[in-house]
Formats: C-alpha cells, sequence, structure tokens
C-alpha cells in the first residue's frame, strides 16, 4: 500500500525528534530577549505563499511525488478549505468519516505543499531541523526528493533533521498533508473541520552538539516568600552550560556555570524573596543556557499550584477560576490565528476579567501561552484527543478502553506536556474531552504525572466517574445547582469544577450572577469555564455580500448547523451582550450599600493578590441620567477582605441610584490607566419627594362607536380601539400608530428556548387568534372607560388565555391601560412573555427611556445593564446574532419613547416592565436563520411585555435557574400612553 503510516494505530511517526519545549536557537543576549524570533539567525521563517496541488483523494495523488505537476499558490499557515479548495464542515460529535479504523474514507483530500529555500549562511556547517507548529491530519516531509519524516497529531509540534539532505542552493521543500488520518479517530472536536499547514512552519540550526531541551521548575513557597528555580538542560556530549537568570526587570539575578553530568545539567537555586507569579501579577524571569553556537531562553515565572483542602491555591491563596474555552478559531482563516489575532484574544479576557482560560480541545498554538504568561491567564491545557463520535455507535469508552490505541493516547498527552510545562501560566493538564474513559487515560495521566508532578490532572468526568482515579479535580459540565449539591455532599475530597458551563449559544447565557453567587458562597466549587469564547463561523459571499456561514451552508453532511455559534463573542470578536454580563458578574470589585443615610458601603476586594489601592473610584448619584452629586474614592483594601468607606452622597430625588466605576490607576499591557475594571449600581431609596405634574385637561371627551370600532376624541387627539385593544392615535395629524396592540405570548425562538418551545408550539401561543367575549364603553366623570375581554384560542386547540384590557382615555390625552392575564389551562408550561405589540410608521425610528441599558438585558442577564436614562436608535436596538432570534428587550423599564426626528411620538411608562423596538417584526425574525434573511420591513414593532421570560442556558445547559414566568393565576399589569413632544417637556 501507499503511504501506510496514515491509517496505522501503531506508527506515530517516523523520524520525528524527540519532544521538547517551544525554543528558539539564538546567537546573541539582546535577541533572545527582544523575543523577536526573527532576530535570531538560527531561525527561517518558512511561513508565506508556497506553491499547492490539491487533490480529491489519495489514489489521484501522482505515482512520481518528486516530478512535475500543476501547482497553484496557497498561504502557509492555512486551511485548505478557506482558501478554495473542497469547502469546510461543521459536525459537533458525528465523525465526518466511516467509523473503520484505522482506515478512513476514500474520499480522502490531499495537499502537495511545495517551496523553495536557500540556507542562510548562519545555518551553514550546522544541523538544521523543520519545525512544524500543527498540521492537519497527518503529513510525510520531503526534501530534495528524499522522504525526511511523517507525523500525525493536528495540534502538536513536529520536527525533523534535515541536514544529511540539504545542498548549497536552492533546496526543494514538499510536504503531503492527508485530511484524515486514524489521528482523525482521536480529533473529534466539536468544530469545523479543516486541513492543511494551519500554524507555524520554520527552520532552526544547531550546532552539532546542541542543547536538546530545557526544562524548568520554578515553584513558590507563599511561606517564606522564597521562589525556587530547578533547570534541567539536555545536553549530551557537552561539558558544561553557562547559565543566567534575568530579574523581571531584567537585572541579573544569578549565574553559575553547570556541567552537565551524563545527558543533562542541573541547575537548582533558591530567589530569596522572589517576585511571584499570578494571573494578576504576570512577572516573569529570564533563564538563559547558553553553549557555543546556541542560547535558549526560556521565560518563566515562580508559581505553586495546589488542590488541597478541597479548593484550588495558587501561591498559598484559595482563588476562584473565572474562566472561558478558547478555540483557534477565525472567520476567514480558520483555524490559524495569527499573533495579532491571539493577543486580540488575551487582552480582550483580561479586560473582562477574565483569569483562566481552557484550551478547547487541544493545545492552543504555542504563542498563545507565552501569551498567557506575559499578560497574566491560568491555563488549563487540554491534549489534542476527543472520540466524542463513539457515542453514535453506543459504546463512549470504544476508543478509551482498547489498549491499541494507548501509544497514541499516551504520546498525545507526553508531547503536549513536553511541549508547555515550562509555562508557569499552566495551572493543570488535562487528558482530553468526551473521550469515554478507560485505561487508556490511565496510562496517559502515569506518562504525565512522571513527566510533570507539579500540576493537577483534570479530565471532564460528568456522568459516571467523578472519582475516576486519574484526575485531581472533579470536572463536570452544565450542571444545574442540584447537581453540584448532590456532589458537594459527596465527600469526594476533589473541588468541583466545572470544565464548561452557561453555554452562550445565541440570546444569552442566563444566570450567570446565580453561579457566582454559589461559587462565592461555597469553598469548594472552584469556578469554570463558559462555554466558550468565540462563535465559530466562515465568512461567506451571498449578492456581493458577505455573512457569517455555519454548518449546512456549505452543503457538508454530517452537520450540526448553527451549534458552531454559541460564544460570548462574535465571529469578528466583538462582545455579545453575554461577555458583557460576564465581565461585570466577575469584576474584582464589589460594593454593598450597609447604611444610606451615612453613605456608608462595604467594600469587598475580590482579587486574589492585589490591593485595591490600585484602583481609583468615581461615584455619582444620578436621577434621570443627571449626576446629582459625585467624587472620587480609593480604599487600601487587602486581597480577599472587605473595608468600609462613608460617602457624602448629600441630597437627592427619589429614584437616585448610586453608581460606583473602578479604574485603574496605572497602565497595564492591556490597558490603560482609566479603564474601568469594576462598576456598581445601588438603589438609593431615601431621597426627596419629586412632583409629578398632570396635563392640562382639553375639552370633554367625545365617544362613539361605529362599526365595530371605539373611538374617543379629545381637543387635539383621537384615539380608536377595536376588539384587540388600541388600535389608532391621531394626535392632531399625526398618526401614531400602522398597526393596533395585540396581545403578545410568544417571541421569537432563542437557542436557549428551543427545548421549551415545543411545549409552547403545543399550546399554540405562536398562532393564537383573538375571541371577544365582551366589550363596553362608559363614562365616568372626564373619563372614557373601556372595557375589552378575550379569549386567545389556536386553530385546532383549547383556549390558552383571557385577557381582560381596561383602558380609561382621560379628557388631557393619556390613557391607562390595567391588563389582567387569565390562565384557561392548568399545567401549562412556563411562557416567553405575557405582553402586548403594536407598529409605528418607520419614521419613529429612535427611542428614549428610563430603564436598564444600553445594551440589551433579560431577568437572569441584566446585572450589567444600569437603570438610566439612554437615548438609542431603533436600529441600534438590534443585537444581530448569527441565527436571528429574541434580542434587544429592556428590563426594569419606568417609561419608553418612541419618536420620530422631530421628538414627537408615543410614550409607554409603566412599573418594571420590558420592552423591545425593531424596524422588523417578531414573525420574520423567528423566520430568518441567517443575517441575510432580517431585512427592514419599513415600520417599527414596539413589543412592550409585563413580564419577560428569562433565558437560561438550556441550548446544552440547564434551563432558567429563576424566574420561569409560570402564569398559574391571574397576573395584571399597568401602563400609561400619552403622545410627547420631547422639545417641550422639561
Ligand atoms: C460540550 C463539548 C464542547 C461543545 C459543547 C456544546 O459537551 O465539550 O466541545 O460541543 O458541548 O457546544
Ligand atoms: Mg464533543
Amino acid at each position: 500500500m501507499r503511504f501506510p503510516e496514515y491509517q496505522d494505530i501503531h506508527v506515530l511517526h517516523v523520524n520525528r525528534l524527540p519532544n521538547r519545549a517551544t525554543l528558539i536557537p539564538w546567537a546573541e543576549t539582546d535577541q533572545a530577549l527582544s523575543g523577536q524570533r526573527k532576530a535570531s539567525p538560527f531561525y527561517m521563517d518558512l511561513n508565506g505563499r508556497w506553491d499547492f496541488s490539491w487533490f480529491e483523494n489519495v489514489e489521484s495523488v501522482p505515482g512520481d511525488l518528486a516530478g512535475d505537476m500543476d501547482f497553484s499558490t496557497i498561504q502557509v499557515p492555512g486551511c485548505w478549505q478557506m482558501q478554495g479548495y473542497g469547502f469546510p464542515q461543521y459536525t459537533n460529535s458525528a465523525y465526518p468519516i466511516p467509523f473503520d479504523p484505522p482506515y478512513v474514507s476514500k474520499e480522502n483530500q490531499v495537499g502537495l505543499y511545495r517551496r523553495f529555500f536557500q540556507l542562510p549562511e548562519a545555518f551553514e556547517g550546522r544541523h538544521t531541523r523543520i519545525r512544524f507548529e500543527g498540521v492537519d491530519s497527518a503529513f510525510y516531509v520531503f526534501i530534495n526528493g528524499f522522504q525526511a519524516g511523517f507525523s500525525k497529531g493536528s495540534h502538536m509540534p513536529a520536527e525533523f533533521d534535515l541536514t544529511q539532505w540539504l545542498h548549497e542552493g536552492r533546496n526543494e521543500l514538499r510536504v503531503l498533508v492527508m485530511q484524515y488520518s486514524d489521528g482523525t479517530y482521536l480529533e473529534d472536536q466539536d468544530m469545523w473541520r479543516m486541513s492543511g499547514i494551519f500554524r507555524d512552519v520554520m527552520l532552526l540550526s544547531f550546532p552539532e552538539k546542541p542543547i536538546w531541551d530545557v526544562r524548568v521548575q520554578a515553584g513558590y513557597d507563599a511561606q517564606t516568600g522564597n521562589g525556587s528555580l530547578r533547570a534541567e538542560i539536555d545536553a549530551q556530549g557537552l561539558e558544561r552550560i553557562d547559565c543566567t537568570l534575568l530579574n523581571p526587570d531584567g537585572s541579573l539575578c544569578a549565574a553559575e556555570t553547570v556541567p552537565v553530568i551524563g545527558e543533562s545539567a542541573v541547575w537548582q537555586i533558591t530567589v530569596e524573596q522572589a517576585q511571584a507569579w499570578s494571573a494578576e501579577t504576570p512577572d516573569r524571569y529570564t533563564l538563559l543556557c547558553r553553549i557555543p553556537g546556541q542560547l535558549e531562553c526560556v521565560r518563566t515565572g515562580f508559581v505553586t499550584v495546589e488542590v488541597k483542602n478541597r479548593q484550588f491555591y495558587v501561591n498559598g491563596v484559595s482563588i476562584k477560576l473565572k474562566g472561558v474555552n478558547r478555540h483557534d478559531t477565525h472567520a476567514t482563516l480558520g483555524h490559524y490565528t495569527p499573533m495579532d489575532v491571539m493577543l486580540e484574544d488575551v487582552r480582550i479576557m483580561k479586560r473582562h476579567n477574565i483569569n483562566t482560560v481552557r484550551t478547547s480541545h487541544y493545545p492552543n498554538d504555542p504563542r498563545f501561552l507565552s501569551l498567557c504568561d506575559e499578560y497574566g491567564l491560568y491555563v488549563v491545557d487540554e491534549t489534542d484527543l476527543e472520540c466524542h463520535g463513539v457515542n453514535h455507535l453506543g459504546n463512549y469508552h470504544l476508543l478509551a478502553a482498547d489498549p491499541e490505541w494507548e501509544e497514541q493516547f499516551v504520546d498525545r498527552g507526553i508531547r503536549m506536556v513536553m511541549r508547555d510545562r515550562n509555562h508557569p501560566c499552566v495551572i493543570m493538564w488535562s487528558l482530553g474531552n468526551e473521550a469515554g474513559y478507560g485505561c487508556n487515560h490511565e496510562a496517559m495521566a502515569a506518562a504525565m504525572r512522571a513527566l510533570d508532578p507539579s500540576r493537577p490532572i483534570h479530565y471532564h468526568s460528568h456522568l459516571m466517574f467523578w472519582d475516576a482515579k486519574v484526575s485531581d479535580i472533579a470536572s463536570y459540565m452544565y450542571t444545574d445547582f442540584d447537581s453540584i449539591d448532590t456532589y458537594l455532599k459527596s465527600g469526594s475530597p476533589k473541588p468541583y469544577f466545572l470544565c464548561e458551563y452557561a453555554h452562550a449559544m445565541g440570546q444569552g447565557p442566563g444566570n450567570l450572577e446565580d453561579y457566582w453567587q454559589k461559587i462565592y458562597r461555597t469553598p469548594a466549587f472552584i469556578g469554570g469555564c463558559v462555554w466558550e469564547f468565540v462563535d465559530h463561523a466562515c465568512v461567506k459571499m451571498r449578492d456581493g455580500k458577505p455573512y457569517y456561514a455555519y454548518g449546512g451552508d456549505f452543503g457538508e453532511y454530517p452537520h450540526s448547523g448553527h451549534f458552531c455559534v454559541d460564544a460570548l463573542m462574535y465571529p469578528d470578536r466583538t462582545p455579545h451582550t453575554g461577555m458583557i454580563e460576564y465581565a461585570h458578574v466577575l469584576r474584582p470589585v464589589r460594593a454593598e450599600l450597609t447604611d444610606e443615610k451615612n453613605g456608608r458601603l462595604r467594600i469587598r476586594n475580590l482579587y486574589a493578590f492585589t490591593a485595591l489601592s490600585e484602583l481609583q473610584a468615581v461615584w455619582r448619584v444620578e436621577w434621570m441620567g443627571k449626576t446629582i452629586k459625585q467624587g472620587t474614592f480609593s480604599t487600601r483594601t487587602a486581597p480577599g477582605k472587605v473595608s468600609r468607606v462613608d460617602l457624602p452622597l448629600g441630597t437627592y430625588p427619589q429614584g437616585s441610584f448610586l453608581n460606583i466605576d473602578w479604574a485603574l490607576t496605572k497602565d497595564t499591557l492591556w490597558a490603560r490607566a482609566g479603564f474601568v475594571v469594576a462598576g456598581e449600581q445601588l438603589k438609593l431609596s431615601l431621597g426627596y419627594d419629586v412632583p409629578v405634574v398632570h396635563l392640562p385637561d382639553g375639552a370633554p371627551l367625545k365617544v362613539s362607536e361605529t362599526d365595530g370600532m371605539i373611538t374617543a376624541a379629545g381637543s387635539d387627539f383621537e384615539i380608536r380601539f377595536d376588539d384587540q385593544g388600541l388600535c389608532g392615535w391621531k394626535q392632531i395629524s399625526e398618526n401614531l400608530l400602522e398597526s393596533g396592540m395585540k396581545v403578545n405570548l410568544w417571541r421569537a425562538v432563542t437557542d436557549n428556548d428551543r427545548r421549551t418551545a415545543n411545549d409552547w408550539k403545543k399550546l399554540g401561543i405562536d398562532r393564537l387568534l383573538c375571541r371577544n367575549v365582551r366589550r363596553c364603553v362608559q363614562m365616568e366623570e372626564n373619563t372614557a372607560c373601556i372595557t375589552l375581554e378575550n379569549v386567545y384560542a389556536p386553530k385546532s386547540r383549547r383556549p390558552v388565555v383571557r385577557v381582560v384590557q381596561d383602558y380609561r382615555v382621560h379628557r388631557n390625552g393619556e390613557v391607562d391601560l390595567h391588563i389582567r392575564y387569565i390562565p384557561l389551562q392548568q399545567d401549562m408550561p412556563f411562557l416567553p412573555r405575557l405582553g402586548m405589540r403594536l407598529t409605528m410608521p418607520r419614521r419613529y425610528d429612535r427611542i428614549a427611556y428610563l430603564g436598564r441599558g444600553p445594551m440589551e438585558n433579560y431577568s437572569d442577564k441584566k446585572t450589567a445593564a444600569r437603570i438610566g436614562y439612554y437615548t438609542q436608535t431603533v436600529e441600534e436596538n438590534h443585537e444581530p446574532y448569527v441565527f436571528p432570534q429574541e434580542n434587544g428587550s429592556h428590563q426594569d423599564t419606568s417609561f419608553v419613547r418612541i419618536l420620530q426626528a422631530a421628538g414627537t411620538g408615543l410614550e409607554i411608562a409603566g412599573d418594571a416592565f420590558s420592552f423591545s423596538v425593531h424596524h422588523y417584526t417578531q414573525e420574520l425574525l423567528d423566520e430568518a436563520q441567517h443575517t441575510y434573511d432580517l431585512h427592514d420591513e419599513n415600520l417599527t414593532e414596539v413589543c412592550f411585555d409585563g413580564v419577560m421570560g428569562p433565558l437560561g442556558s438550556a441550548s446544552c445547559g440547564p434551563l432558567p435557574m429563576r424566574d420561569r414566568l409560570y402564569l398559574t393565576e391571574e397576573r395584571a399589569f399597568d401602563f400609561r400612553f400619552r403622545w410627547i413632544d420631547v422639545q417641550t417637556e422639561s
């Protein structure tokens, strides 16, 4: 057989060099310290344009691989599916190939890459290696016609020594990449399936007898404040190594010439009063190891992680892991995430108070870890291993429990440890994801522990194996509080960690604050990582315009639809509202008002290592968007402690809020001084009365009833009612409504609703018909009282609800509505909303409101959205979810004004109600499957709800954990409507 290796479970590689850390050989110290690998004369970048030939399957690859063939060109690193060859496929767990290991499908695309290079002068007379940081899925390397090696394991580096085949002048490199290999059975991660050389490629030059590897262990003793460094330098055949350690500020810490004994030199020193590394204090020391012709540089940090007392400790402090799951994903580059994208990701995490990242579900690009070291993020480093697809065969443990696969499991684990163990940011090793459980896990865990006993091992262990021998942490996914409590009562000594929770698909996630209340209350609950960081989508064109495509949009089979757009960030890395909520929930400072009269606050510092003197707070008493009084303060609150502060709040009107913002006092790598890291809004309950101004009465009302239409006319308005509600409003010559108010119990289904939406549809609340039961008009003094009572039922089903609307039209043009929803069925599921909607002409295209904003918010996703007075356009109120769904609602609203440019329009006032406004209807929103389906319908739809239901995260997690909206008994709400001219409103 041609190319037997890529379908042979027992061939891990051919000629691949021993695993080692990610190290670039340097010539001089200043080059090494610059961190710019291009500064090294012993580094040659092979990224760029390569020749490329693509074959639909292995059979069509020409016999003579070294011969002439048609080449086009391709960008390296990159995925060929993103560059016009084949198409990307998104599948969650179903394997993209038949399950027939070690064989893969005959439809196995092949890419043949070619590039020529000439060795730089500095490489002459030395050994040259080629290094691939990641190639999906298996590949053969040919140099000047000779096969130099083979490797598999997509997200791991592979190095080959090319020296014997190189010659002066032009050398020809060819790389043959298989789309699938037996490794595909172990790389069934929920993601777009893409192929090719998707990470950096480089040539590295070494002296004949080189330093092979440098292993660093740098622990921190919180008792003494000392750091202990142990560097083991593999340098067989050499005599001595010059070792130097530099302090974080670049000054000399220690230096020594260390003899090589046997295969390695060991340098062990204690640094007294060391600067400890943590995500909050990412101070790094630099280790330099020099021999003639090679200098290696390792950035290290003194840090000790421990699992004890059922908690997770960093440098002696019990910490919480405020995490996200991150894939290497990009909307135009696929799995290639260049340095600037990774840097942006890290900065976004830091700016949103995230301190932990799980590299789901494979080791990320190695430079990502260097950024985590530098900027300060804890990393749960995950082995490139997932066999979720075996679930479809009815045995989750099929591969994990099959010793045939042991070598591959072990190989993947140790390659990660050997690549990444020098990084202070790594706080746990992960055995992979969703691969069942079996002896292969035990073998890999043992091998990993032998290489690095200093870090705990995590393996997601919901279902059946929380007490699996291999893991030090009890890791679960998407559990609700009942299962958390059950675990906590179990007596297991392991801390509880949600390696995935709060599935951030579409509108949501709800309950983030509830999770964190629970985490802060529960020492053994050490935190979790939201699923996930960035939506996976591919930019595709339609009618000349780009849009985000998801599973199925390339005609692929199998596919998992839009389950890939399930993150806190849009594909272009702008934050979803869920991300803004998460940042607020994770804020490092929280405050409570303990004595409003004296302006007394209790301030809680939630940092583990940082005092609040690093922050400066600005406080403002605000009322109706106006600042009544403001000032600044700062406290020295120690990490994890509380303190008290008294603010001179002064006098303020009733309904005021105390808003506080804490900002950095110093520049950091990820934000400038002045950047706000935490905010708090505290409701003030005292304050002086604000007189209510009533509009003057106009002429007496004229009420008439014709053709089933009730009209109440005053001096400058005419308001009409049909059976369903208020349906026309003419103010002088301005027509406010395009269509009348109608009862609305439905919402465009969110991803998190989908589970419950079937019950809603059974009930028929998406298609209710209205039957009028009672209609009456009556004058009470100067007020027209109109009552409409209706029963709502869908075709083919029983009535669901009776709604009674009591309107009161006043002579001054104000209209009150008292609306009652009365259930007509028992055991109804919880509902999406209890509301009304109406449409106005498109020219009413802006809003002003007193409520939660400026971004959308829902009862279980609203803590970041402050109550305030906001003005926005209707367009701004739309949230462009990749898969369109309910969006743009605002809770705790006192009034909303929907206005045209001239400043006139309709005001809806009420008591802590919810509203949304859009230029499209709920029906269109519900039907739309892509952003291009959602067009402006030349109208303004206004929804206002007595209650809007919560969100939860049931797209993969629990139903809403609170606020579920049950209609078991009558529920009533009050609204007041009036025409308004904001120009004349004081
Ligand atoms: C988890 C899995 C993730 C992802 C998620 C759903 O079970 O680990 O990879 O598939 O579900 O989005
Ligand atoms: Mg999976």
